[in-house]
């Protein structure tokens, strides 16, 4: 039990309160620009590739300055040191967070109950780069003989999300000959359209569930074992050249007939949403190859290090995680917008969303008690051209703050035609355009002197004062990407410290779990629920009188 004060009464807090409610009541960045130009080039924190530039926002130098000293109030950095070392900081599950050994150099000692849990990073590693090789280059083949050509990865959540966006971000360093895709959803749409077009002998499955309870992945990968079987003449034997696992639970794995010499293992010191560069990286491995795989892995441990190391005031998550706590608990802004300029990134966003929204949605703080302060924002966002001309319109001219991190790259990939690098310039010609159009806005009087008529200079004015965090590197590779994934999951990880919470537990999606069991059996056999409320109970006797089957 923590004695420490609740945050909101700790001096610091209201340090930062009397600091919005006074000088930085309506902070303006046209006027903090005009009075300090050289902060365009002081709010800038570079770590590896990556560039941020942070000038845009409502900030001052004395603002920094006391969000600094809420972060050591809180001990952020404490709680990082013991993450790093392996402490159960994961308190309601009693358990270690330990995502950060899943990069860990070969030679580095991280214990966990006293054992050394690097070599065994290492060894499941290196059997998914073997497995990984034998597949792409036809070695392992299925049970006909034939070349796998497939990878269908089912699962979801955290056994999903981080697969699923990586392959589509380095979708330029994948083996084009390979089709691999992505299936979750318990819809039976999913894996139907995922498996229409493939011939099974060429199909491998991978079955990615750190539980290996879900009911979703283990109804779908029951599925797709009948299809597969089917399809292979009958023969339940096919199975084992044709499916493989991810997990931790090897009696689940192997209750489900899969073999656990197929199975590929991790940990419960690795959350779900923290999980993609452990063995639930294994489709994207198929994909990239293992030494793309590991230059990924370099790149989440090069903003490790920063982390651990960088001082407070250049420490990148740091200072975005104090951004966020800026406008969440002070100017009320209810949402965080992520925009990536890159069509790669396209599945960016939803791999965030659970990574902060599952991680800090929580309203007790780590002892149990109620928090009488914001939390974790709504996380959104889909590339940036498609949205401007889609939800701009509300961040430029609507009613609500909207922080947003723009992600943009200097280079196309090089695998583009040169007609298409050539559209590059005009995507980032956007890119800074918004950032500066979201800063700066148009002032009534810049639209009068373009003409317009005096009725419509309300409708065409920007009120600009947007904040906004850009984030620039020369291009898209595995490396930038483990960068980025892992800016993101410390930024998450200073929020929670900040705001007391246990940022490692996900107790919130358990209920509809239960209930979803529960309602099943009426839906499918008209049985009784007891208990049901009425408006349930209705939709439930709605849903049996129009089911056709
Ligand atoms: O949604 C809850 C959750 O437990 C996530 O945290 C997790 O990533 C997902 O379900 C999938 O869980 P599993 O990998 O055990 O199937």
């Amino acid at each position: 039990m923590s004695d420490s004060p609740k945050l909101t009464r700790r001096p610091e807090w209201v340090a930062l309160e009397d600091h919005r409610a006074g000088g930085l009541l309506h902070p303006r960045l046209r006027e903090l620009f005009a009075a300090d130009p050289a902060r365009a080039e002081r709010y800038v924190v570079r770590v590896g590739d990556l560039r941020i530039d942070y000038s845009k926002h409502l900030i001052t130098d004395e603002t920094l300055a006391l969000l600094l000293e809420l972060a050591t109030a809180t001990d952020v950095f404490g709680l990082r040191d013991a993450m790093f070392r392996g402490e159960r900081i994961n308190v309601t599950e009693d358990r270690a967070v330990l995502h950060t050994a899943l990069r860990a150099p070969r030679e580095a000692v991280i214990e966990v109950e006293g054992e050394n849990v690097v070599p065994a990073v290492h060894a499941v590693l290196d059997k998914m780069a073997d497995f990984a090789g034998r597949v792409r280059s036809g070695e392992w083949t299925g049970h006909t003989g034939k070349r796998i050509k497939n990878v269908v990865n089912i699962g979801i959540g955290g056994s999903d999300l981080g697969p699923a966006m990586a392959y589509e971000a380095l979708r330029a360093f994948t083996d084009r000959d390979l089709t691999v895709r992505f299936v979750s959803n318990v819809d039976g749409a999913d894996l139907h359209e995922a498996t229409r077009d493939l011939d099974p002998a060429e199909t491998l499955f991978i079955i990615a569930s750190k539980t290996f309870t879900t009911i979703e992945t283990i109804t779908n990968a029951t599925s797709a074992r009948s299809w597969l079987v089917a399809g292979l003449g009958g023969d339940e034997k096919a199975v084992a050249k044709h499916f493989v696992a991810l997990s931790t639970n090897a009696g689940k794995v192997s209750d489900f007939g899969i073999d656990t010499a197929n199975m590929f293992e991790f940990w419960d010191w690795v959350g779900g949403r923290y999980s993609f560069d452990s063995a639930i990286g294994l489709s994207l491995m198929i994909a990239i190859g293992p030494d793309s795989f590991r230059e990924m892995l370099d790149g989440f441990r090069i903003v490790d290090e920063h982390f651990k190391s960088a001082p407070a005031e250049a420490n990148a998550p740091l200072l975005l995680g104090l951004l966020g706590v800026w406008y969440g608990n002070f100017f009320d802004a209810q949402s965080h917008a992520v925009l990536p300029y890159s069509h790669y990134l396209s599945k960016f966003t939803a791999y965030l969303q659970q990574l902060d929204m599952e991680s800090n949605g929580k309203s007790v703080d780590r002892d149990g008690h109620p928090v009488e302060w914001q939390t974790g924002p709504v996380v959104w966002g889909t590339p940036g051209t498609n949205g401007q001309h889609a939800y701009y319109q509300l961040i430029h001219q609507g009613t609500k703050l909207i922080p947003a991190d723009f992600i943009g790259f200097v280079n196309p990939v090089d695998e583009l035609s040169d007609e298409l690098k050539d559209q590059h310039d005009l995507l980032m010609a956007n890119f800074f355009a918004q950032t500066q159009a979201l800063a700066f806005g148009k002032t009534p009087d810049e639209v009068r002197a373009e003409g317009v008529a005096e009725e419509l200079v309300p409708h065409k004015t920007f009120k600009g004062n947007h904040p906004t965090t850009t984030v620039l590197a020369s291009e898209l590779t595995p490396s930038v990407l483990g960068q980025l994934i892992a800016l993101y999951e410390h930024k998450v990880f200073v929020q929670g410290a900040i705001w007391n919470i246990d940022s490692f537990d996900q107790w919130g999606v358990e209920l509809g779990k239960v209930l979803a069991k529960r309602v099943e059996p009426a839906l499918t056999e008209g049985a009784d629920v007891p208990g049901l409320d009425p408006s349930t109970a209705a939709l439930v006797a709605a849903y049996r009188t129009l089911r056709k089957k």
